[in-house]
């Protein structure tokens, strides 16, 4: 049964090798002076940077620099690249790098002219966005959140050890992203699985939902398989265009709300990463990763049908003369053993958190109660024993 929505995107995608030509015409719609967001150094390491940068020169823009933005970006860093804004009038954020960058991007665009604390009201009291805003671009340069077009922001804020989601309406959506699969080549190993479990990890959440089956579980199941099977071609040749491409479209519409569309959605594995990514900055696909295994062993019996379609769509696994129960648990199984294949980590404690840590993350964790089972702390408590 589809459940009644609205659908609306207002991101351009430019997707393909040749891509980045499409900037110097789209800079033509914003103002004089362009914030250039990016990380630490892969951009400067690859030559990303110095393309951007002359293309800049070309359409007469002025640049300002907002760089070493972190995995897992800060609010003090956010707040940096605020002060620049107001500073230089700034007419576009363009933000090149993976999820963490477009996220600070998209935080820089709501906050800087806002004039009570952004992350009180806007992270924590989810108010809705009443002042001025700065459109928002984006480059893809790590691929998995999604960020290139969707609202989301995750801000992380060192001092409370607060990680916290938001997602902001069309206005702070990127206007336009540019999406080239080959400056995904110099992405780590590490990396690269990270971000392919996220994909499936925001599939999944979208997924282990309700008892209905309507279009978006059908497509879920495709973008699962597809990501399985393109993370593998990718793990023997980093370079195989195909693979990235098929890598690099998957996480964008894997939460570009196409896949959420008809769908309750749960949610609580990114509540609990986002809790141990403040507290250990771990990667965030691998937390996810370490935290997904025990938790649906654990709510597997609210939604066992789903569980056991999940084996045969998405793993292949011969249903014949088993019951529900075993082949829910024989899917979830085939997951652990394609992280393992993949070098995902699933420990905790390799992920750098330590066991005092685990009530504090447990404790301060958000409950949002919409998948098969609504835990309580003393439960998520479990769920982070149990893969530490
Ligand atoms: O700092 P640099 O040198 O740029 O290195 C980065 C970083 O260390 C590196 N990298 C990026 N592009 C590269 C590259 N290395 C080599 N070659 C390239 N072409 O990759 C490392 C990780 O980058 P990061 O942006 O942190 O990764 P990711 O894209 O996984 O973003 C994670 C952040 O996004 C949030 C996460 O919570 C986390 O804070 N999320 C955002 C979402 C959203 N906006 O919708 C949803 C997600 O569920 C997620 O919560
Ligand atoms: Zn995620």
């Amino acid at each position: 049964m589809q459940i009644d929505f609205t659908y609306y995107n207002p991101t351009t995608i430019y997707f393909g090798k040749e891509s980045l030509s499409n900037l110097k015409g789209e800079l033509e719609h914003y103002g004089e002076t362009v914030l250039l967001v990016y990380g630490k150094a892969a951009i400067k390491k690859n030559g990303i940077y110095d393309n951007v940068i002359a293309i800049l020169k070309e359409a007469g823009k002025k640049a300002v620099e907002l760089s070493g933005v972190m995995p897992n970006p800060t609010y003090s860093k956010m707040q940096e690249g605020c002060e620049l804004v107001r500073k230089h009038d700034v007419g576009l954020i363009l933000a090149v790098g993976g999820g963490s960058v477009i996220d600070c991007a998209k935080g820089i665009s709501v906050s800087a002219y806002c004039d009570e604390d952004p992350f009180t009201k806007y992270w924590l009291q989810y108010q809705p966005v009443s002042n001025k805003t700065v459109p928002v671009a984006s480059i893809l340069t790590m691929v998995g959140t999604g960020s290139e077009m969707n609202g989301g922001s995750v801000i992380t804020n060192e001092e409370t050890k607060i990680k916290a989601g938001r997602v902001f309406p069309a206005d702070v959506y990127p206007r336009f992203s540019i999406l080239n699969p080959e400056y995904t080549y110099t992405v780590s190993q590490y990396q690269m699985v990270s971000g392919v479990f996220d994909t499936m990890s925001h599939l999944m959440e979208q997924y282990f939902t309700g008892t209905d089956s309507n279009t978006t579980d059908y497509l879920i199941e495709a973008l699962l398989r597809s990501s399985i099977d393109n993370v593998r071609v990718a793990l023997k040749n980093p370079e195989d265009y195909e693979a990235r491409s098929n890598i690099m479209w998957n996480a964008t519409l894997a939460l570009n709300t196409i896949t959420g569309l008809s769908k309750v959605q749960d949610w609580q594995v990114h509540m609990i990463e986002h809790q141990l990514g403040a507290y250990t900055d771990c990667a965030h696909g691998m937390g996810l990763a370490a935290i997904s295994l025990p938790y649906y062993r654990y709510i597997m019996p609210g939604g066992i049908d789903k569980f056991a379609r999940f084996a045969a769509e998405v793993w292949d696994i011969p249903a014949e003369g088993k019951s529900r129960e075993t082949l829910a648990k024989e899917g979830i199984d085939a997951l652990e053993a394609f992280c393992r294949e993949c070098g995902i980590v699933l420990s905790l404690k390799e992920l750098g958190a330590t066991e005092d840590m685990l009530p504090k993350i447990a404790g301060s964790t958000f409950i949002l109660g919409t998948g098969y089972k609504k835990l309580t702390a003393g439960e998520i408590l479990d769920i982070l024993k149990e893969c530490f």
